[in-house]
């Protein structure tokens, strides 16, 4: 789905992003949401890197988790917040303006589960590999990393035709934010290159999205 390069637009305007990104994805992001969110358990200590609105956040507390949900756009975590309050899950979940650059400040093995829904296509690769580092040292021996994400296709014509449908997007998205997404070059080999278990990988049609849920060795 080449429209998430247009994600950087709507998180200039968080009040209208959970409408933009129904929109641009044509819903099909919450049943992603919906399957990673189906592997966090009652009791679970789970982190949301890049929480945004509280999409997932949301999702795991409904299903039991104490969650914490980091972001570094205090927009998006107003509304997250509201949205948080609104279904009376504030006492599972504690919001905190924070970056990725800041795991370092969490205890090693301190979380069950950590996600990470299109926020990594937003770090540099050297910020990348650092939260994967410490994400492997935050979590508990066998606990869980999901992430969704979009992904440079591997197939040649797959990437050529998605690279030639993000171009305008990514020119329109750079000319209106002056930021952009990056879709991320071999994903699935950096996680297990960190040291995780892939459990199941999901990739879409064109393959420029992956749903990733790999786990760390022990426990
Ligand atoms: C496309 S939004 C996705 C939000 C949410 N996870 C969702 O799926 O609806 C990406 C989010 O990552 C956040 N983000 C980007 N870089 C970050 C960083 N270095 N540390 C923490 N959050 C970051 C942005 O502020 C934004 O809210």
């Amino acid at each position: 789905m080449p429209s998430y390069v247009l994600m950087r637009i709507l998180e200039s305007s968080p009040d209208r992003y959970d409408r933009g990104v129904r929109i641009l994805t044509l819903g099909r992001l919450e049943g992603v949401y919906e399957r990673l969110a189906s592997r966090i358990k009652p009791g679970q200590r789970v982190l949301d890197i890049g929480c945004g609105t509280g999409a997932l956040t949301i999702r795991a507390a409904m299903r039991g988790a104490r969650v914490k949900a980091i972001d570094i756009n205090p927009r998006m975590l107003e509304i997250a917040g509201k949205k948080i309050e609104e279904v009376a899950l504030t006492h599972r979940v504690e919001l905190c303006e924070m970056g990725v650059a800041e795991l370092d400040t969490e205890a090693a093995e301190s979380y069950d589960a950590v996600m990470a829904g299109l926020c990594f296509s937003e770090l540099s690769e050297d910020e990348l590999c650092y939260a994967l580092r410490e994400i492997m040292r935050i979590l508990k021996p066998g606990g869980l990393l999901l992430i969704a994400d979009e992904v440079v296709p591997r197939n040649p014509l797959k990437r050529v035709i998605t690279l030639l449908i993000r171009l305008p997007l990514l020119l329109i998205a750079y000319l209106l934010t002056q930021t952009t997404t990056r879709a991320i070059k071999n994903l699935p080999e950096k996680v297990e290159g960190a040291g995780f278990i892939m459990e199941s990988m999901r990739l879409s049609r064109m393959e420029d999205f992956v749903e990733i849920v790999a786990r760390k060795p022990g426990g």
